[in-house]
């Protein structure tokens, strides 16, 4: 089936200080001008340079992201960043669910969930995150557990403007390992059974400059989450243009 334009979104993590950041984004920002990308572009900084990314990447066709956002509005949470402030700051997209946060900070899929609506109740568009550890994809388990996943994380009221789902492995993640093209298809297809049609589904895990064009050229996917490589506006760049 043909789908639209593809979404290419990187994942900076826990990288990059005030001027590191800007640099960055003014590369990325200026070959978006020059060239007339083939799809749309996100960059989800760490929060603390959402700001300064805003201001480096104004007038571009680049979209800015959070990488998390609490459920709760504002009040007496220390240490969070609600989904309205990632708004105030400029975001038009948050990641939520990543592995980084399920696995290292303990995320349940409730917890997701209702970070999911807080994106909403913002107006933000949620990036889901959803995968398997190696051991579940070796007992075989790939499908129910991003299955549970997703019934777990997506609330009701759920459209395909307000959502962006990325399958991502967690042992595709940072480790230069990817599934087949036959095992991305099979899983995205899994996936676009529960949601809502027209709901794009980005492929994320290890994604690079040498491996972005066969992932890309599936039908099943519509971008790709890019953590490491999308720290480098080369190679950010070359897996845009990667897109048929
Ligand atoms: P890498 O591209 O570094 O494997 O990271 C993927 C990721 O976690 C994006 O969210």
């Amino acid at each position: 089936m043909a789908r639209g334009r593809k979404l290419i979104a990187g994942n900076w993590k826990m990288n990059g200080l005030r001027a590191d950041g800007a640099a960055l984004a003014e590369a990325i920002g200026a070959r978006a001008k020059a060239g007339s990308a083939r799809c749309d572009l996100l960059v989800c900084p760490p929060a603390t340079i959402v700001d300064v990314v805003g201001k480096a990447l104004a007038g571009s066709v680049v979209a800015l992201g959070g990488q998390d956002c609490a459920p709760a509005e504002k009040g007496a949470f220390t240490g969070d960043i609600s989904a309205e402030m990632l708004k105030d700051a400029g975001c038009a997209y948050v990641i939520l669910g990543h592995s980084e946060r399920r696995h290292g900070h303990g995320e349940s899929d409730a917890q997701v969930r209702a970070k999911v609506a807080a994106a909403w109740r913002a107006g933000l568009v949620a990036i889901l995150c959803v995968g398997e550890t190696r051991a579940e994809r070796e007992a075989g388990r790939e499908v129910a557990v991003v299955s549970g996943q997703l019934s777990g994380a997506i609330p009701g009221g759920v459209a395909a403007n307000k959502l962006v789902i990325a399958y991502e492995p967690v042992w595709a993640i940072g480790t230069g390992l990817t599934p087949t093209l036959a095992d991305i298809t099979t899983v995205h297809a899994v996936i676009r059974d529960n949601i809502p049609a027209g709901t794009r589904i980005l492929y994320g895990g290890s994604v690079n400059p040498a491996n972005a064009r066969e992932i890309l050229s599936l039908a099943e996917v519509d971008g790709a989450l890019v953590g490491g490589a999308s720290l480098k506006a080369d190679d950010f760049w070359a897996i845009a243009e990667a897109c048929p």
